[in-house]
């Protein structure tokens, strides 16, 4: 065995060169892997023993893709282009052996291998779309050639992994071999190539699946507009798109040359600056500093909810989606059934959709046990409560529940605003009391919210955390304040957005600006959603707010067909006369001058208080970093993710721009835009958020 350097060495096995690559913690194309490879591909080319070459990974995966931490900074060492083309003129045929997942360079480093061997639980992709980019390795070019256009047109615009057995029927796998036996394996099937003579296939040659799309555009205008809602706001799917146009269009070289052009426009734009930075802000997210990775946690076997209504529903959802069993309790016999039926419901639906199937279902809800008696959550390990957000009756159900829940059982609270230490102080176990804070729909939204009280214990904040990972989630760990870290900055937006509406604004105007920002609804266009109506009291209504006199008009949403807008009977909304009406009315009812509101002066007067709350939440420590904030944002509240985030989009503007623009706004509305002292701090100093 030779070792090429650190990460690579080169072993002769009989006829068979094996070139090993190990740089953890994925393989990534590192300076120092590129070099190995182009090092390992030489020797093995130019040592005359050596008839065929395998190409394998150690560790968990094959290559997963260039080094996404070295972009934006000078390259050293040969490019991949260069080790390409070494690996693809090999006069020896090259076998790729894949294991774990062959993804965005990994994979186009894999295709210009002559031959492709994968395990069965492999998986291959191109997600650069995920990090606003497009396969910049021949990818693009390549990936048609294999799977025809449409099949490409997916998978780059999706960034998807397909799985081996898939990955076998479209040609991108040439075989598979027995989990557990790569290398043995593929040094068989090299072996095999020899005996039979096969010959070097190279991918840029074939040319019948992108020659049967040629002269026919309208795959791409097809594609482009079926696909119209899932990309606004996105630069990289078109990109993407482009590339495979240009793989159809153009000779293989020139394709090559138009997909570098299109990938260092996506490459020195903010879009993919700002999801390269999510995509290392994600995994952040789950580093606490106390709370070391080798921290003790407690298994959650069994999950106990209290409040079968929309939450507690949603929350069950995702604990039976993951094989562990839930007993849901209910205050009322009704409730309870109506519960159950709803997530019943909801897994047919998606069963009929084809995402699940019957048996699937089945044994979803056979996880399932609906209860009235507090007593059955005795033997659960985690405990959720999922009741009405008011104060005595959480405080009512954590007294019962330290009497009956096992001891070191997990009691978590799922308020939005409520303190945890005043409902953690009820029981005689504060150390086991945790805020576990999901999003409405609560199966769906990505982002959990995990609320550190002053006595949780760090077993339980370790447990919160894998759990959450367990269930699909974004684990956020954010400290006890009123609404913690997503609804408190987003109370600062909602209280500009009811002010602009007054001053000269329509509602439909704030929702169009931050729609056209990226963010799926406005904040008129989510309260009809969510019903105008809620905690609203027809007792004590004193027609003191638009949404007040609107309910008083039995204007209460989506759901009655009308509230901040009309809807018509697809739901589709307009904007209402009458609402339009209210609002002067109310205006001048307070006196108010309306007056011109710029696009921009909406988009300022909802977003910097925001940017403004988040450095206050930093200040105070109920966040651990800037970057959890936008974690937040993006993974709870649809915040569009080539913004990265509120705090990423405040440097992006200027934190010395955002803290002006407070001062402005506090000279003509007050202090509601009184700027932090950390704005201020970070402004004179010239400092970013990461430094704060
Ligand atoms: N570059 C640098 N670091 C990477 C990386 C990459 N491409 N992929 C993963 N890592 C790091 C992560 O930051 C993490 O580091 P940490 O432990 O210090 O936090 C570590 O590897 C493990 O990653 P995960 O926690 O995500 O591990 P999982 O096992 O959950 O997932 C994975 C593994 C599926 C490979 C996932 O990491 C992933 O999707 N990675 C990104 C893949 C990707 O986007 N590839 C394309 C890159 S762009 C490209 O190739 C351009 C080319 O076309 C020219
Ligand atoms: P909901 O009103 O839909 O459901 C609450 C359920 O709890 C009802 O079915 C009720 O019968 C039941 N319940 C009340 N007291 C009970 C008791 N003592 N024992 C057993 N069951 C009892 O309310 P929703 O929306 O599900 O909210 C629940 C909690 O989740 C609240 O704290 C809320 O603030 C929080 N939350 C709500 C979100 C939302 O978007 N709806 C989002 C995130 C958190």
């Amino acid at each position: 065995m030779a070792a090429i350097n650190a990460v690579t060495d080169l072993t002769v096995e009989g006829d068979i060169g094996v070139v090993t690559l190990n740089s953890p913690p994925v393989n990534a194309l590192s300076a120092q892997v590129r070099e190995g490879l182009k090092g390992a591909f030489e020797a093995a080319i130019a040592d005359p023993a050596v008839q065929a070459i395998v190409l394998i990974c150690e560790g968990k995966t094959f290559i997963a893709g260039a080094d996404i931490s070295e972009f934006g900074k000078a390259m050293t060492g040969p490019s991949l282009q260069d080790v390409q083309n070494t690996i693809e003129n090999a006069p020896k045929p090259v076998v790729a052996a894949i294991h774990g997942t062959a993804l965005g360079g990994g994979l186009e480093v894999a295709l210009v291998a002559h031959y492709r061997v994968a395990v069965p639980s492999a998986k291959a992709g191109l997600p650069e779309v995920n990090i606003g980019l497009l396969p910049g390795a021949g990818g693009t070019q390549r990936l048609p050639r294999i799977v025809g256009v449409e099949k490409a047109l997916e998978m780059v615009t999706s960034g998807q992994h397909v799985p081996a057995k898939a990955a076998l029927a479209m040609g991108l796998f040439d075989s598979l071999v027995e989990e557990g036996a790569l290398r043995d394996g593929a040094i068989a099937f090299a072996r095999v190539v020899l005996a039979e003579g096969r010959p070097l296939k190279k991918v840029r040659d074939l040319s019948d699946k992108v020659e049967a799309a040629r002269g026919k555009p309208e795959i791409f205008a097809e594609f482009r507009k079926a696909n119209a809602r899932k990309f606004r706001g996105f630069l990289a799917p078109e990109n993407n798109i482009k590339c495979i146009e240009a793989a159809v269009n153009l000779p293989f070289d020139e394709g090559l040359k138009e997909e570098r052009r299109l990938f260092m426009e996506l490459m020195t734009g903010s879009q993919s600056a700002a999801q390269r930075y999510v995509f290392f802000a994600e995994r952040q997210a789950a580093k606490i500093p106390d709370v070391p990775d080798d921290t003790s946690t407690i298994p959650v076997k069994k999950v106990g909810v209290i409040g079968a209504g929309t939450m507690g529903g949603g929350i069950s959802m995702n604990f039976l989606n993951a094989g562990i069993p839930v007993t849901i309790i209910e205050a009322k016999q009704e409730n309870l059934d109506r519960g159950v039926g709803i997530i019943r419901k909801n897994y047919e639906n998606t069963a009929r959709k084809g995402r699940l199937t019957q048996d699937d279902v089945e044994k979803r809800m056979g996880l399932l046990t609906p209860s009235m008696h507090l007593e059955d959550l005795a033997d659960c390990d985690l405990i959720i409560e999922a009741v009405f957000e008011l104060m005595e009756i959480k405080k009512d159900v954590f007294g019962k529940l330290d009497k009956i829940a096992k001891p070191g059982a997990i009691l978590a609270t799922n308020t939005s605003y409520l303190d945890v230490d005043q409902i953690a102080a009820v029981t005689s176990r504060p150390e086991s009391v945790i805020g576990l804070h999901f999003f409405s729909p609560a199966n769906v939204m990505r982002l959990l919210e995990i609320v550190r009280g002053e006595k949780t214990d760090k077993s339980v904040i370790a447990t919160a955390m894998k759990l959450s990972k367990t269930i699909g989630k974004v684990g956020v760990l954010v400290g006890v304040c009123f609404g913690f870290v997503g609804n408190r900055m987003l109370a600062q937006r909602q209280r500009e957005a009811q002010k602009l509406i007054l001053e000269g604004a329509m509602p439909w105007d704030v929702d169009r600006v931050l729609y056209e920002f990226g963010l799926p609804m406005g904040p008129f266009a989510m309260s009809d959603l969510a019903g105008l109506d809620i905690g609203w009291d027809p007792a004590k209504t004193s027609s003191s707010t638009v949404r007040e006199v609107l309910c008083e008009m039995d204007r209460r949403g989506q759901k009655n067909g009308k509230g901040f807008y009309d809807y018509d009977e697809n739901r589709v909304a307009k904007p209402s006369p009458e609402v339009e009406k209210v609002i002067l009315d109310f205006a001048q009812k307070r006196q108010i001058q309306r007056r011109e509101i710029s696009d921009q002066e909406i988009l300022e007067r909802c977003l910097y208080p925001m940017v403004n709350e988040g450095a206050k939440i930093l200040e105070e420590g109920k966040a651990i970093r800037a970057s959890d904030i936008d974690i937040v944002w993006i993974n709870g509240y649809g915040w569009p993710v080539y913004r990265g985030g509120p705090m990423f989009w405040g440097e992006l503007v200027g934190l010395d721009k955002v803290l002006a623009g407070m001062k402005a706004f506090q000279e003509k509305h007050g202090d509601d835009f009184k700027p932090s002292a950390l704005l201020e701090r970070l402004v004179a100093e010239g400092k970013g958020f990461k430094d704060a």
